[in-house]
């Protein structure tokens, strides 16, 4: 396959998500790691996806993942060499598969060497000015700057110690105690990260996924942000905009990233793409982020917080199709990342996800990201649902994005042990919320036990497995025509044959029972999705072309998704 032919690819390419510490460990030693990506390309170009995003693979102490680096320009030794991430890219694209990687521009580690410099050096010097550091409030100085609380808990600000001894400045930290903020008003710190930019373009990735591309800009001043009148906490409406948050003159960072993505317009690759992750709603104000001039796509959060109910996934749809289009982005549709519930478990449970109205989220029965309340979950319910999902997220128009072990149909893992746990949310909030582990449990690659192919026996997964994932493994649903992974195989090559998927539009079929969703594109295309509780016959001339349960009777069960030909 030749790249250069699509120069729109990123307007419909379905994008698959390899988190690296989860997805093959070649050494053995328990992490994943580059070379165990490279010796599974085969099996990500056999899926049909046109390209890989890999979340961070830079130097990092681990603080937050890798969304902590410490050397932008290096990976992280237990992750490979940057000769092998060369080689990955490389293979890759023999392959015909593109490859995004993480930019996280918000923050560093606290390891990153500038920040160690900046902790050495006095107040008010060029060191210092890299991040945000400011006196604390109050006589002594030990109030924190601002009000401000951090994102995995506690507050957002950490009171330094001078090199005698004595407390010092405070430096924000929107996220983890050692993630602090760079100081996006400093030239050097834009400067920096062109030449960041540049050092990975050079090196032939395709593009920049931007981790909380919404946050760099701060509130001129720093002021605080509003109170709640009755508990006194701080109101953090992070969808809708905070004095750190969605701040206005974000965007003229990301119009200096195009230009430099841009300037690689003629280099033989075809465009180098970046696509936003930046959790905003309205989708209105979400879409600024892709304006011409800005980033090319952005993840649609909404799709994947929207509650699976046929008139709330009518809504976000029609609310994305219409805010994307106003600016002549195309839509994308996420269904779940590394930072969410999986999707069998979200959708297994009775509260799916959040209400849509016509107008957007109904934030008084949804408070955000990770709100969806646990509880029992139906797994069966939810894998038959996440079928259904994939398939309707494959016939909307634009792109999509497939967080890997979706393709497996794996289940959020609950029950990590409290001392097995890794994210930082564990900590910050007191032990009161596990965090975001259970969505990165290892892959299942092969065999019957622990580690299921990934790595050796010898040495346990960074995060254990369950013991009930024999059936969930790749070898295993290879053997199974009706597995979820043969439903993604399936779904995907349809999808790149059929001319009427991919970027587009769509017009809906009105007039069906409550609970039924279809629509149509040209030519010859319908989806029909019955989230219930009835059967919904199927019209009788119409071919099934993959269906996420039985169709043969003519009939789509609840919970059921099927593409036809018309
Ligand atoms: C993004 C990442 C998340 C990380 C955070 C801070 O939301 O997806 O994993 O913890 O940014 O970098």
């Amino acid at each position: 396959m030749s790249f250069n032919d699509d120069p729109q690819w990123w307007r419909s390419a379905v994008v698959y998500q390899v988190y690296p510490r989860s997805f093959a460990d070649a050494d053995g030693d328990g992490t994943g790691d580059v070379r165990g990506m490279i010796d599974k390309l085969d099996y990500l170009a056999e899926l049909g996806v046109d390209a890989i995003w890999v979340s961070p693979w830079y130097a990092s102490p681990l603080a937050d993942g890798g969304y902590d680096v410490s050397d932008y320009r290096d990976i992280l030794p237990e992750f490979g060499t940057l000769a092998e991430a060369d080689a990955f890219v490389e293979q890759a694209h023999a392959r015909g598969l593109r490859v995004l990687i993480d930019l996280v521009p918000n923050h560093s580690s606290d390891e990153h060497p500038w920040f160690q410099r900046a902790l050495a050096a006095a107040p008010g010097s060029a060191e210092r000015e890299l991040y945000l550091f400011r006196d604390g409030q109050g006589p002594d100085g030990d109030e924190p700057p601002n009000n401000w609380p951090a994102m995995f808990g506690g507050g957002a600000w950490e009171r330094t110690t001078n090199p005698d001894g004595t407390p010092g400045q405070w430096y924000l930290h929107l996220f983890d105690i050692k993630q602090p903020d760079w100081n996006w008003e400093n030239p050097a710190v834009a400067d920096e990260f062109d030449d960041i930019l540049r050092f990975w373009f050079d090196r032939g990735i395709d593009g920049f996924r931007i981790d909380v591309a919404n946050s760099m800009a701060k509130a001129p001043g720093l002021p605080d942000c509003a109170v709640d009148p009755e508990t006194g906490e701080p109101v953090a409406m992070v969808l809708t905009g905070t004095p750190y948050m969605n701040q206005p003159h974000v965007h003229d960072i990301l119009r200096r990233w195009r230009t430099v993505a841009d300037s690689y317009a003629d280099s033989g690759l075809g465009p180098r793409v970046y696509v936003s992750e930046a959790w905003v709603t309205p989708a209105e104000e979400l879409a600024k982020y892709i304006r011409p001039d800005e980033l090319h796509t952005t993840f649609n959060f909404d799709a994947l917080m929207c509650e699976w109910t046929a008139a709330s996934q009518r809504n976000v749809i029609d609310l994305t199709l219409a805010s994307t289009g106003a600016v002549g982005a195309p839509p994308t549709w996420v269904l779940a990342n590394h930072d969410t519930t999986r999707v069998v478990t979200r959708y297994g449970r009775s509260v799916t996800g959040a209400r849509f109205t016509p107008t957007g989220i109904d934030h008084e029965a949804f408070a955000g990201i990770g709100a969806v309340p646990a509880g029992a979950t139906d797994v069966a319910l939810g894998r038959k649902r996440a079928r259904a999902a994939v398939l309707l997220e494959l016939a909307l128009p634009g792109g999509a994005y497939v967080y890997q072990g979706d393709e497996l149909g794996l289940e959020e893992v609950e029950d990590i042990p409290e001392e097995l746990l890794q994210d930082p949310t564990w900590e910050r909030s007191g032990h009161t919320v596990r965090g975001r582990d259970g969505c990165r449990v290892p892959m299942p690659w092969s065999g019957t036990q622990p580690p299921y192919g990934f790595g050796t026996a010898e040495t346990p997964p960074w995060l254990p497995q369950p013991t009930d994932w024999s059936g969930l493994t790749v070898e295993a649903q290879n053997r199974d025509p009706n597995s979820h992974l043969a439903l993604y195989r399936t779904a995907l090559a349809e999808r790149r044959a059929n001319p009427a998927l991919g970027d587009g539009g769509l017009s809906w079929v009105e007039g069906l029972p409550e609970g039924v969703l279809a629509f149509d594109r040209e030519p010859g295309f319908r989806c029909v999705v019955n989230f219930g509780p009835e059967p919904y016959s199927l019209p009788e001339d119409a071919e099934a072309l993959v269906a996420s349960g039985d169709v043969s009777a003519g009939v789509l069960g609840a919970d059921e998704a099927v593409w036809l030909r018309r």
